[in-house]
């Protein structure tokens, strides 16, 4: 195989530079947005473990994969499977895409949302979070923000691999880290704070099901950003020097970290305004939108903006790291594949992303058509627009498409190959107990578990059958 000149395509400066932008890939809206709230109901600290044993045991080797086939053969998610000779297995590829693509046409009107709150709440606009659905079905307010931040991830990608995103990360992750710990440290301090630590973390076993299991899973794929290729993407610029294990490590415990401090957060805030009660909670992920907003106007001010504005800036800028990261598996495939010039990249790709984001933007009460948009067999009420996209990209695609990168690592590519990537930067690596491990997962652990979540999410989404009733 001819080595391809790497120089146009952009490399990572640093080791630090890779890790803190595949971790802004992983710390998303997933970590702060939906994350406190799957602990919360499935079982508090039980569920904390479970997920931790999910992000560590099963998900990683599948990231430290999709680094390797990345690095090893400096190609986008596509070009990766080609480069490795073979190219029939390249449709995991595409199908990589069109997960990223999906994903992100609906990401982005959420970031739109956490984005418009934090003007909102710098206005000292309380009352937003009774308004919440006004708000989201207010499509030209939404197409604004939308379009501002996909604007801003446009702009952090056109500006190239080092220059662009590893900078952008450095400013945002570290900035990131500082806004939720002072802010978790502040809410810690308000009346009633252990209760709702105690909400969110005391173990509650009888929560605990498979199914708590099935949803731990799921979010812990998404949240790492596996299973569509951003880290073949984001490891097709790393140095052969580094060392893809301990990386993947790093990567994975900021993103499980900052999940964790982001309900060390949020329930203390909660309990503050219900005084400790969490009977009448609501829980689910529209909690962030509707109940903080009350929270921050019972603040004494100014805490009142300083802490609503900081935590929706928070959020955009967990969401723009990872918007970043989805533009970009696109995007690099379209600059390797069709030899684009990355400007004309990016703006072709956003375009046609927002584009396809436009009934996505509509499916929240603006367009009775999108919002009521398909009823699955098996189901009584329809679901938007939105939710289908969702469904199809990142609860169902992801799964299947981790399934098979790790297949194709073991049984294709093979597991001696890997292996040679994985000790480059790395050279105790070959005969280690952690190879083992890895191997272990890619043959046998990961592609069974993800097979099944797979099959059980057609199953129960799209065919009403229900297995854990
Ligand atoms: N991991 C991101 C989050 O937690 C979402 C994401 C998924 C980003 C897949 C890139 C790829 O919000």
């Amino acid at each position: 195989m001819a080595t391809q000149p790497t120089t146009n395509r952009g490399t990572w400066n640093s080791k630090l530079g890779f890790i803190l932008a595949a971790a802004g890939s992983a710390v998303g809206l997933g970590n702060i947005w939906k994350f406190p709230f799957e602990v919360a109901d499935g079982g508090g600290g039980a569920f904390v473990v479970i997920y931790l044993v999910c992000c560590f045991v099963l998900c990683f080797p599948v990231l430290v994969t999709e680094i390797a086939i990345g690095r090893k053969t400096q190609k986008n998610a596509v070009g990766a499977f080609t480069a490795l000779g073979h190219k029939n297995w390249r449709f995991i590829g595409w199908l990589g895409i069109l997960s990223g693509v999906l994903i992100l046409s609906f990401y982005n009107v959420v970031a739109g949302w956490a984005f418009g709150y934090f003007i909102e709440l710098l206005q000292g606009h309380f009352d937003i979070g009774g308004r919440f659905g006004e708000f989201i079905s207010d499509w030209s307010t939404i197409t604004l923000y939308s379009i501002i931040f996909m604007i801003l991830t446009a702009f952090i990608i056109s500006s190239g691999v080092s220059s662009g995103i590893e900078r952008a990360s450095k400013i945002l992750m570290p900035s990131l880290l500082f806004m939720i710990l002072g802010l978790a440290a502040y809410s810690l301090t308000l009346d009633n704070a252990m209760k709702g630590i105690e909400f969110y973390l005391v173990p509650d076993f009888s929560k605990v099901t498979l199914e708590t299991v099935y949803n731990a899973l799921g979010q812990a794929f998404f949240s790492l950003s596996l299973g569509m290729g951003a880290l073949i993407t984001y490891g097709s610029y790393l140095s052969k020097k580094d060392n893809i294990i301990t990386s993947a490590a790093l990567i994975t415990l900021t993103d499980v970290g900052i999940a964790i401090i982001a309900g060390l957060l949020m329930f203390p805030l909660v309990a503050y305004l219900n005084n400790g009660d969490f009977s009448n909670i609501e829980g689910g992920p529209g909690l962030i939108f509707t109940v903080l907003p009350g929270v921050f106007e019972s603040l004494s001010s100014p805490y009142g903006i300083i802490v609503g504005a900081g935590f929706f800036l928070l959020l955009s800028f967990a969401a723009l790291t990872s918007t970043v990261s989805l533009l970009e598996v696109p995007v690099s495939y379209i600059i390797d594949e069709f030899h684009v010039k990355r400007k004309k990249a990016v703006i072709i790709m956003s375009t046609i992303i927002y584009l396809i984001g436009i009934p996505s933007l509509l499916s929240n009460g603006s367009s009775a058509f999108f919002t009521e948009f398909v009823t699955y067999i098996g189901s009584v009420s329809p679901v938007s627009f939105m939710d289908l996209v969702e469904h199809l990209s990142s609860d169902t695609f992801l799964p299947l498409g981790g399934m098979m990168i790790v297949v194709f690592a073991a049984y294709v590519w093979k597991k001696e190959n890997l292996s040679q990537e994985l000790a480059n930067g790395n050279p105790n690596f070959i005969g280690s107990l952690n190879e083992k491990f890895i191997h272990f997962g890619i043959q046998y652990l990961s592609p069974t578990i993800l097979g099944i979540i797979f099959l059980l999410t057609v199953a129960n989404r799209f065919f009403g059958y229900n297995p854990f009733e």
